[in-house]
């Protein structure tokens, strides 16, 4: 039997878009990701899912936290910056303002809305693998919901690391 995509189903459902950073050593990482998704309450727990071919995917290997981000609707050139090109020739992080959070895994000020989390565990997926993610740290409650940048929103951009 022919194998489906799930386009039709994804398609409506306009995923939020994330940055997701990671650090190890002096390495520096991030990309736009959007399979992400909370999977559990009691402990808070999030997954991101990486792809193996990613810059970001063999820093995040050897870090022990990756901070996610949601970015405002506006925040087009920022997602474009972190999803269409690719760490292996560029350093996204020289042209964007960052601090460290407590564990040394990147934060972007210029996103309202992050976690950093603690990697628990990488679950393999298929060509993306799961990173369980354990919260350490957030950012202060947003006053109001932020309109979201979305999957509609960025689906011309070229993947900086095609698979
Ligand atoms: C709309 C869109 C969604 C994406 N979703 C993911 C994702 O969920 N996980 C992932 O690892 N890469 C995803 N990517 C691809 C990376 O963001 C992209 O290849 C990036 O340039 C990789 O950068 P890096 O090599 O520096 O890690 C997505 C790209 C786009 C344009």
């Amino acid at each position: 039997m022919a194998e489906l995509d799930l386009d039709p189903f994804t398609d409506v459902l306009d995923v939020p878009m994330y940055v997701v950073t990671a650090a190890a050593g002096d390495d520096r990482a991030g990309c736009l990701v959007g399979f992400a998704s909370q999977c559990s309450i009691h402990p808070a727990r999030y997954m991101v899912w990486l792809s193996e071919a990613n810059h970001t995917f063999k820093v995040a290997l050897r870090a022990t936290h990756l901070t996610v981000h949601v970015l405002r609707r506006e925040q087009r050139e920022l997602a474009r910056w972190f999803g269409s090109q690719t760490g292996d020739r560029v350093d996204k992080f020289e042209r964007v303002a960052w601090h460290e959070s407590a564990d040394g895994s990147p934060v972007l000020n210029e996103a309202d809305v992050w976690f950093v989390g603690r990697i628990e565990e990488r679950i393999a997926g298929g060509d993306h693998v799961g990173f369980l993610l354990t919260p350490t740290e957030q950012s202060p409650p947003a006053p109001q919901a932020p309109a979201l940048l979305r999957l509609s929103d960025v689906k011309d951009f070229e993947p900086g690391h095609p698979a």
